[in-house]
């Protein structure tokens, strides 16, 4: 294995390599209850059929807790994992697009839960690639020197806000939460090579309207949503995005497709990962996938599949993982990640979700009863500032 200093991609990335920020510690937090395709079913006109032979989704979770009570657990387990405690955390990135509040911040309250008094505490959202910038940025932090101890967390909770009207979308999307553990480490190992990037040129491919200021102050209320979403231009796109990244950093960090030993790729359609691993030279053997179960839970998903990969046993020591991923924005990246000797944890957390009295069907019936977006808020969410500009794109 070369050197980090013998690879140029890297020497852009930090001139003066002082150390490295190796992943110590990870945990998952998966809400229990599940909806089926059957359950879709029941209130849109699709079918099982459909969703598992377009998507490869079977089902997916509904949370019926807060995205910060989810982001809490997955951050026990992971501090659990590497033998830490909240105290010895410098630096806290919450990774999301669903956010329990503007104002304070999400990562704040996870700080204040797990007693993380000393730890900087900032949200980052990118949508689907939160998680993925999250840990490029508290890497290129430890490895600065700025801090020692993080945790990064790619969480969502997007069945608060889905339009469960829209079978495009409803289908697609679940929630969840996973966290990592960053350490500074003077062994090779953590995020040795990324690339960063966003074809802003598609952003009007994907909004969700509804979810920010420009929808203040014109009656529309908040959950209600509406979503622009040109699933065909934003296949071609991530697919595109999410190739040419991961053949940019292999070739950054000076390694082939065989050097790769495990792809944890963003999980919004099986069909995408497999075009991916196809024009990225990689066999679906050497891919984790969870989007069966699970379906596109936007920023946790890369986090979650990372967890599972490793509680399957999939992540060996010193294990080469490439990470891509895309999301709104529309925002991509291709992640390198060198595992350290340790795929077990070091302990285990008891802390877990209050239980779930509820089905996710009947969750998600308690939402579609309140919500309205196309009728009390529709004057509101399709005002004409918004212009959809994707047909141009295709
Ligand atoms: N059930 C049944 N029929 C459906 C459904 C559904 N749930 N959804 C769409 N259809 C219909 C359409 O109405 C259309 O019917 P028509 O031919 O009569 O007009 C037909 O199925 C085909 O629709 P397409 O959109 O062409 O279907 P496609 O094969 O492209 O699959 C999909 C759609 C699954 C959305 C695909 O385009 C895709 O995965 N796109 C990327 C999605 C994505 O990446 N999302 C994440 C974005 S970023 C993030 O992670 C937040």
């Amino acid at each position: 294995m070369l050197s980090v200093n013998d690879r140029p991609g890297l020497q852009a990335f930090c001139p003066t390599i002082m150390t490295y920020a190796a992943i110590t510690g990870w945990g998952k937090c998966m809400p229990p209850a599940i909806l089926t395709n059957d359950d879709l079913s029941t209130f849109l006109d699709t079918s099982d059929e459909w969703i598992n032979s377009r998507t490869g989704m079977r089902e997916r979770r509904v949370s019926h807790v807060s995205a910060i009570d989810m982001s809490v657990v997955a951050v026990s387990q992971a501090l659990a994992c590497a033998g830490l405690e909240g105290r010895d955390i410098d630096l806290i990135i919450y990774g999301s697009c669903s956010n329990d509040e503007g104002v304070p911040n999400s990562a704040s309250g996870v700080q204040l839960a797990i007693g993380a008094t000393r730890a900087a505490a900032m949200d980052v959202n990118t949508a689907c690639t939160s998680f993925c910038y999250g840990l490029a940025t508290a890497t290129a932090m430890i490895r600065s020197g700025m801090v020692k101890t993080a945790v990064v967390i790619g969480v969502e909770l997007i069945s608060r806000f889905m339009d469960w009207s829209n079978r495009n979308v409803a289908v697609l999307f679940g929630d969840g939460a996973a966290a990592v553990v960053l350490q500074a480490s003077d062994v090779e190992s953590g995020l040795i090579g990324s690339v960063l990037g966003c074809d802003a040129a598609a952003r009007e491919t994907l909004r969700v309207r509804g979810l920010g200021l420009s929808y203040a102050n014109k009656d529309v209320r908040f959950g209600d949503t509406i979503w622009d979403f040109d699933g065909p231009v934003i296949f071609k796109r991530a697919v595109t995005a999410m190739a040419e990244a991961s053949i940019r950093v292999m070739a950054d960090c000076r390694l082939t497709a065989d050097d790769i030993n495990l792809v944890v790729p963003h999980q919004a359609n099986l069909r995408i990962i497999e075009s991916l691993a196809k024009y990225s030279g990689i066999p679906m053997e050497r891919v984790m996938v969870t989007v069966h179960k699970y379906g596109n839970m936007s920023a946790a998903t890369v986090p979650v599949a990372l967890v599972e990969a490793l509680e399957d046993g999939r992540v060996t020591p010193g294990a080469t993982i490439m990470m891509p991923a895309f999301g709104g924005g529309l925002t991509y990246c291709s992640l390198i990640v060198k595992w350290g000797d340790r795929v077990t944890p070091l302990g285990l957390s008891d802390k877990a979700l209050p239980p779930c009295t509820k089905t996710a069907l009947e969750l998600v019936n308690e939402s579609r009863a309140v919500h309205d977006a196309h009728g009390r808020s529709l004057a509101g969410l399709m005002s004409p500032e918004f212009v959809e500009a994707s047909v141009a794109l295709r």
